[in-house]
Formats: structure tokens, sequence, C-alpha cells
């Protein structure tokens, strides 16, 4: 089967990291995110071709990908980001079987899930999580016996929301040139969403052309497309590992789970827990829990929580030589 992985997104809400890397390869439990996505799907072997949609730093996702995993990967540039659907429709010249079923799976969204049993009910298949809010998520709205009948972008606060099934970013299509006639019918039509072609719309069109589409219930969806949902991805990861650190560090406590890289340079510092440091980072007197620290940083004398710190950045702060008097306050 074919598998269509865009990734030509800017990843603006991630802010300065994705300024100079792409949003795929930021680090998430010692690997960039990718890697999970790819890694799964060449051990599940489901995928004869894996096409990535590649745009802003695309060169960079095909050099890490070509030299991490021995697979012959296609790459397809999205010239202009126009939106996802525009996205997948770059992927149509790979398809040289027009009926080919196809998997989508966004680039930056980790799924804890079963794909050979998601992919095994003999229709088109959208993979869901029931969610509290559902106002923030395109959803979907199912008939009496299970199947899709409508797709609802973010439903609007003055409405109540037809359902509480949120797509998740994993679509299994049995027909590819159904997906890519409807891609197409609504590139034609200048059917947008805020400016961008949504594959939601193009999978509305092949309802109406009366395809048949089910729902597969993602427990595991690893959103890593904010700062908090990249820690919270972070932190997921590292507690299911749960690998235990057995290298010592000179005067200095490690509370897993953590995932630490090569040649770390840590002393007299409190490390974790839920914290990624790359390799060849140096910590020294500080307490960092919850973070990712990219590859080559720096930090001295400082407490850090909640964090991401990018490659090669140095976070240092003075130690405060106080003298004070009774009843003072001092706050830094
Ligand atoms: P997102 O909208 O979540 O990612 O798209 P983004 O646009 O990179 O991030 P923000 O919103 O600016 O922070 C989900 C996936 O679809 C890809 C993205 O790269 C991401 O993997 N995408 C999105 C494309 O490949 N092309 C597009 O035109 C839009």
């Amino acid at each position: 089967m074919k598998v269509i992985i865009p990734v030509a997104g800017f990843g603006t809400r991630l802010r300065p990291h994705t300024l100079t890397n792409p949003k795929v390869l930021l680090n998430v439990g010692g690997k960039p995110m990718i890697f999970y996505i790819i890694d799964q799907l060449i051990k599940d072997k489901i995928a004869t071709s894996i096409i990535l949609i590649t745009g802003f730093l695309g060169d960079k996702i095909k050099d890490y990908l070509d030299s991490t995993f021995d697979f012959k990967f296609d790459y397809v540039v999205q010239d202009e980001a126009k939106g996802l659907g525009h996205a997948v429709l770059c992927a149509k010249p790979v398809f040289k079987n027009r009926n080919d079923e196809v998997l989508i799976i966004l680039g930056d969204t980790l799924f804890d899930v079963d794909l050979k049993r998601m992919i095994s009910s003999g229709d088109s298949v959208i993979g869901v999580k029931k969610v509290d809010d559902p106002r923030r998520f395109g959803v979907v709205e199912k008939d009496g016996s299970g199947y899709i009948k409508r797709f609802v972008e973010k439903p609007s606060s003055s409405k109540v929301s037809p359902s509480n099934e949120a797509i998740v970013g994993l679509y299994y299509l049995k027909n590819s040139a159904k997906l890519f006639r409807s891609l197409e019918h609504i590139m034609k039509n200048n059917i947008t969403v805020k400016g961008e072609f949504q594959l939601t719309d193009a999978l509305e069109n092949m309802l109406s052309e009366n395809e048949k589409m089910k729902t597969y219930d993602v427990h595991g969806w690893l959103d890593c497309g904010k700062p908090e949902t990249l820690l919270e991805t972070n932190r997921y990861i590292l507690k299911k590992r749960n690998k235990k650190i057995t290298k010592e560090y000179p005067n200095s406590k490690i509370i897993h789970p953590v995932f630490i890289g090569k040649n770390a340079d840590i002393s007299d510092s409190i490390i974790g827990p839920y914290t990624t440091v790359n390799d060849n980072c140096i910590i020294r007197n500080s307490i960092i829990k919850d973070s990712i620290l990219e590859k080559d940083v720096s930090i001295e004398n400082c407490i850090i929580e909640d964090s991401i710190i990018g490659e090669g950045a140095v976070v240092k702060r003075d130690i405060h030589k106080i003298n004070i008097g009774n009843n003072s306050e001092y706050k830094s």
C-alpha cells in the first residue's frame, strides 16, 4: 500500500524552532518525530511506497530519512503550502495504478495504534478520537450503522457539535482515484477554508459519491504541533519506553523516565522526570524537568521546566551573591 506523509507545512506554532529545522525533525523522546512514524510503517511491513510531500526545509528531511532508513522513499515537492488537501494531491503522479489504496498520515502526529487492524475492515477508515471539546477539531457524524455521513470542520462555538469524535490525522482510503478526483474537484471549484484546500472537504465530496467510510478509535493520539503537545508527547514516549539510565554523572541525580544522548556532560544537577537531553549537551549545577534539549545545548545554574531548547543554545545564569538584611524580600 502507498502511504502519503505531508510534511510541507511551516510549523508556525512551533517557531522559533521551525525557522531553522522542519517540524518533523524536532526531537521528542530522543528521536525526530518522523522517526517513529516511519519506523512503525517499516516494521509493520504495510507500506510498499512511502511518499513524503516536502516544502520548506524539505532537503533536511530527505537527508535525515535517506541516511537513517534502508528504504527507498519518494519525495514530491509542494511548491506552496496551500493546505493539506493540496499537499495530498501533489502525490497523484506517484500513483500509476490509480485504484491503489492509500494511507495518509500527518507528519506531526504520532499514533500508538495497530495500523494493520485499522485497515482490515474492508471499508475506508478515518482515525478518530473522542474529545471533550470538539469545537476545536474537525469531527465526523455517523449514521445508525456506523458509517460516516458528514464531516464537520471545527463546529463553531455557537453551534452544538454533531459529535465528539475528532479527526486525528490518520486516513485509510480504499480508492485513491476517487480521492484524487475529489481533491481536484475542490481545487477546481476553489473550495477553501481560511485560504487552504482542506482534505476534509475532499472526503465530504467522496461521501457524496457514495464512498463508504467508517471510523477507527485511535486511543494513542500524540500531537506534536504545539510546544505544550510536543512536551506531552515527550512525556508519553519516555514513560512508555521507561529505559533506565545506568550511567552515573558526578554529584547528580537522574529521575526517570529520561532520555540522555551520547557524550552528555552532566554535573551537580538533577535531570528529570520526563526530560530528553540529546547528544553533546553540557549541564552544570541545574535542575531540568519536563523538557526537551536538542543537541549541543549548554545549561548552567538554571532551574528549567516545561521548556524546549534548540540545538546549540546556551542558557546560563549568574549565581547571585546576596548580602541581605532582616525582613527583606529578594526575588529573581
Ligand atoms: P498543520 O497545519 O498542522 O501543520 O498540518 P503546519 O502548517 O506545518 O503547522 P502550523 O499550523 O503552521 O503550526 C498538518 C500536516 O500537514 C502538513 C504539515 O507539514 C503537517 O505535517 N501540511 C500542511 C503540508 O504538507 N502542506 C500544507 O499545505 C499544509
